[in-house]
C-alpha cells in the first residue's frame, strides 16, 4: 500500500482549516467601556442582535447596538466586578428564558430563575425571549369570553381570549386589585395566569403573592418580576420574559392571560437604557423605536386557529397616567396598539365608586362578541343607561322640579352605580351577574332603598344558591337566559323575604 503525498497535505490542510473555525478570534471580546447596567465591547463583530454574551465572572449581558467597530451590551445581573479590560464570550444563543408546566406556582425573575426560596425550577425546556406573533393566517377571531368576575367589566366592556385590553388610570385607582380579582377567577376557567410585575416595590409583589396564595389561585399562576431595585435592562425584559412563558402554553392548545402591571415602568427603564447607549432621544426623551417596544410585546397576544390547537393568549397591559392624562405619549401608543381601554378614574375611586372604572371612557372593541347571551340579553343596554344618567346627574344637581321619567332614570341609574360596585376579591361568577343585572334592568331593584342595594345583591345570590339552584346551573351550562317567568319568579319570592325584614 502507497501513501500519497499530496492526499495526506490536503487531509492536513483540511484540519487545520477547521480547527481554525474553531477558535474564532471574533467569539471573545474585551470591555472598553462600563456602567450603569451597560457595556461597551470591541472584537465582538460577529455577535447577533438579542444574543446572551458572558462576562469573565459569568454575569450575563445581551447585545443590543452592533456598531462597526463595538457592541453596546445591557448587563443581566449586577455589574460592579465587570472593570474596563475584562473579557466577553459569544455564547451563540440568542437570549431565551426557561419554559414549561414547573413554573407553574412560582416566583421567577425576568431569567426565569427562582425568587421563591423553593430551589430550582427544573425545567427542561426554553424559548427565545423575541417571538415572532403569530400571522393572520394562524388565527381566529376572538369569540370566547374571559370572564373577570368583575360586575362592571363583564357587562360594560367584555374581554376576550385572546383579546389584548389596556388597563389605564393614576397610581392608587385599583388597578393591580382588578388583575388579582381576574386572575383569582380563572379557578374553575382552566386557565393559566402568568403575572409580570415590572418595577413595583418588592413589598408590593410579595402582597400579590401572597393574595394569590390565600385564594388558592398561585397553582396556575406564574409570577415574573423585577422590582424597582433590579437594573433597567431586567424591567426592560420582563414582560417578554413573561408572554414567553405564556406562549409555550399557547402554543400547546391552551388559554393563557399575561398581565403586564405596568408597561409605564418598562418604557421608563428602556428610556434609561436606550439614553446609556447613546441611541438618540425623540419626544419624552424616549428612543424612537418606544412604539415598537410595545407593539412587538402585544401583538403576540392571539387567539390560535383550530388548525393551530386553538390556544389563546390574552394580555392585559397596564399603564399608569399622570392626573388622568391619557392623550400623553406612550398611553397613546398602547391605546392604539390595543383593542380596547379600561379606564379607572380617581375622582370616582375616592367617591366610592369602586371598581373606578369610567364606563363613557371605556371600551372594549371586540364587544358583545366576548360576551355569553344571557349577558348580552341583560346587559344591552347598561352603558347608555349609565351614560345618560351621569348627564342627568349633572344636569339636576341645580334642584329644579323633575318630571317623573326623568325622576325614574335617575332613580334607575343611582341604583346601576351601586349594582356595578363591587369589593375586593369577591369575583362573582357570570351566572350570578346575570341573575343580579336581571332584577336591576326589570326594574326589581327600582323600590329598594339605594344603601340597601348591596345586601340585597349579596343576600339575592345566597337565595337563589339555596332555593334555585337548578336555574343558576341552567344559565351557567347554556349561556342564555332561562325562562323570564321563571327568573322573574326567583326574584319576587326572594323579594318578600328581604322586605319583611
Ligand atoms: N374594589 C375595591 N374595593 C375596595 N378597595 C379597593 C378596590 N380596589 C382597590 N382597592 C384598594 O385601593 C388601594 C389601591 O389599589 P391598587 O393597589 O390595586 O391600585 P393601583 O392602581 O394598582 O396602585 P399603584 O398605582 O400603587 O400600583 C388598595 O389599598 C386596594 O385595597
Ligand atoms: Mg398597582
Amino acid at each position: 500500500m502507497s501513501i500519497r503525498a499530496d492526499e495526506i497535505s490536503s487531509l492536513l490542510k483540511k484540519q487545520i482549516e477547521g480547527y481554525q473555525s474553531e477558535i474564532e478570534v471574533n467569539d471573545v471580546g474585551t470591555v472598553i467601556r462600563v456602567g450603569d447596567g451597560i457595556a461597551v465591547a470591541h472584537g465582538l463583530e460577529n455577535a447577533m442582535a438579542g444574543e446572551l454574551l458572558e462576562f469573565s465572572n459569568g454575569v450575563m449581558g445581551m447585545a443590543q447596538n452592533l456598531e462597526e467597530n463595538t457592541v453596546g451590551i445591557i448587563i443581566l445581573g449586577p455589574f460592579r466586578d465587570i472593570r474596563e479590560g475584562d473579557e466577553v464570550r459569544r455564547t451563540g444563543r440568542i437570549m431565551e428564558v426557561p419554559v414549561g408546566e414547573e413554573l407553574l406556582g412560582r416566583v421567577v425573575n425576568p431569567l426565569g430563575q427562582p425568587l421563591d426560596g423553593l430551589g430550582p425550577t427544573g425545567t427542561s425546556k426554553t424559548r427565545p425571549i423575541e417571538g415572532q406573533a403569530p400571522g393572520v393566517m394562524d388565527r381566529k377571531s376572538v369569540h370566547e369570553p374571559l370572564q373577570t368576575g368583575i360586575k362592571a367589566i363583564d357587562a360594560l366592556i367584555p374581554i376576550g381570549r385572546g383579546q389584548r385590553e389596556l388597563i389605564i388610570g393614576d397610581r392608587q385607582t385599583g388597578k393591580t386589585a382588578i388583575a388579582i380579582d381576574t386572575i383569582i377567577n380563572q379557578k374553575e376557567e382552566d386557565m393559566i395566569c402568568i403575572y409580570v410585575a415590572i418595577g413595583q416595590k418588592e413589598s408590593t409583589v410579595a402582597g400579590v403573592v401572597d393574595t394569590l396564595r390565600q385564594h388558592g389561585a398561585l397553582d396556575y399562576t406564574i409570577v415574573v418580576t423585577a422590582s424597582a431595585s433590579q437594573p433597567a435592562p431586567l424591567l426592560f425584559l420582563a414582560p417578554y420574559a413573561g408572554v414567553t412563558m405564556g406562549e409555550e402554553f399557547m402554543y400547546n392548545g391552551k388559554h393563557v392571560l399575561v398581565i403586564y402591571d405596568d408597561l409605564t415602568k418598562q418604557a421608563s427603564a428602556y428610556r434609561e437604557l436606550s439614553l446609556l447607549l447613546r441611541r438618540p432621544p425623540g419626544r419624552e426623551a424616549f428612543p424612537g423605536d418606544v412604539f415598537y417596544l410595545h407593539s412587538r410585546l402585544l401583538e403576540r397576544a392571539a387567539k390560535l386557529s383550530d388548525d393551530k390547537g386553538a390556544g389563546s393568549l390574552t394580555a392585559l397591559p397596564f399603564i399608569e397616567t399622570q392626573a388622568g392624562d391619557i392623550g400623553a405619549y406612550i398611553p397613546t401608543n398602547v391605546i392604539s396598539i390595543t383593542d380596547g381601554q379600561i379606564f379607572l378614574q380617581s375622582n370616582l375611586f375616592f367617591a366610592g365608586v369602586r371598581p373606578a372604572i369610567d364606563a363613557g371612557l371605556s371600551v372594549s372593541r371586540v364587544g358583545g362578541s366576548a360576551q355569553i347571551k344571557a349577558m348580552k340579553k341583560v346587559a344591552g343596554t347598561l352603558r347608555l343607561d349609565l351614560a345618560s344618567f351621569r348627564e342627568l346627574e349633572a344636569f339636576t344637581q341645580f334642584g329644579s322640579d323633575l318630571d317623573a321619567s326623568t325622576q325614574a332614570k335617575l332613580n334607575r341609574g343611582a341604583r346601576t352605580v351601586e349594582v356595578l360596585k363591587q369589593g375586593l376579591h369577591q369575583p362573582l361568577a357570570v351566572e350570578k351577574q346575570v341573575f343580579i343585572l336581571y332584577a336591576l334592568t326589570k326594574g326589581f331593584l327600582d323600590d329598594v332603598p339605594v344603601e340597601d342595594i348591596s345586601r340585597f345583591e349579596s343576600e339575592l345570590h345566597t337565595y337563589l344558591e339555596h332555593n334555585n339552584k337548578e336555574l343558576l346551573a341552567q344559565i351557567k351550562k347554556s349561556g342564555a337566559l332561562a325562562d323570564a317567568d321563571e327568573m322573574s319568579g326567583a326574584v319576587e319570592s326572594f323579594k318578600k323575604t328581604f322586605q319583611s325584614k
